[in-house]
């Protein structure tokens, strides 16, 4: 099933949620993203093999896959971008990804097939333009991988978190907004606790994002935050959380018996 969340007549933003069969419980629910501006398509984080032909299918009422002109990634895990092999011989895409993986990437691919189609992202972030929109790359680093970038669509003002925000529920779920952010929070605390690194990064975060228009923070597992509301109690939320390195101690390091 496919989601607009953003439609202007020009600019389409679309989810999709159920791609991955999640119903065996062995692979995690993962949404991945379509932005169509003006006839130019990018992909953000399309994951991994699992999703390729559905993804490839599904974005068909949009647009073209052989056009596809980018994929950003937000970080090098296998379920942001291990079908990028696909992608690179299927279309002439080229692959946009945190500057610190550009050469961790081509291990998913074919020999040769990268050769001058990753973009690095540099550790400060960039803005990208698709077709004349620009995308905003934003340091998202540590939250949860070392090199991590998020994706702030400015004309949809639609911020495209990755891990950041994810909750684990069925993909029947995954669709649907949150509505009542304490109700949520069982799906998504042991997540942040784990997979998140510590909350410096989180308070970082934090104050960047703040100072920017967002109407929806929509991550790569589970449900989206729409509306102001939403996205500020998930502000204040992740600002204050301790977790990774925070809430390690020695007894995390020991030599198994
Ligand atoms: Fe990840
Ligand atoms: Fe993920």
């Amino acid at each position: 099933m496919s989601t607009e969340l953003f439609n202007n007549g020009h600019h389409v933003c679309i989810s999709f949620s159920d791609l991955v069969d999640d119903s065996g419980s062995e692979a995690v629910q993962s949404n991945q993203f379509l932005i169509v501006t003006d006839g130019h398509g990018a992909l953000i984080d399309p994951g991994g093999n699992m999703t390729y032909n559905a993804l490839m299918m599904g974005m068909g009422k949009y647009f073209h896959f052989k056009d596809l002109e980018y994929i950003f990634a937000s970080h090098q895990d296998p379920d942001i971008v291990a079908s990028i092999n696909k992608w690179m011989i299927g279309t002439d895409c080229k692959v946009i990804a945190p500057g610190i993986w550009e050469r961790f990437l081509p291990h998913f691919c074919s020999v040769g097939k990268t050769e001058g189609r990753i973009i690095g992202i540099p550790d400060e972030g960039m803005n990208i333009m698709l077709g004349n929109t620009p995308i905003k790359a934003l340091p998202a680093h540590f939250l949860h991988s070392e090199g991590n970038f998020q994706f702030y669509d400015v004309t949809s003002k639609i911020l495209f978190s990755g891990d950041l925000g994810a909750s684990l529920v069925p993909h029947e779920e995954a669709a649907k907004p949150v509505t009542d952010f304490k109700k949520h929070l069982p799906t998504m605390e042991g997540f942040h606790k784990r997979y998140m690194n510590g909350n410096k990064a989180c308070r970082f975060w934090a104050n960047m994002v703040r100072d920017l228009d967002i109407e929806a923070i929509v991550p790569q597992h589970g449900k989206p935050y729409i509306g102001k509301k939403m996205v500020n109690e998930f502000i204040d939320w992740i600002e204050n959380l301790e977790c990774g390195l925070d809430l390690f101690t020695q007894d995390n390091y020991r030599v198994p018996k």
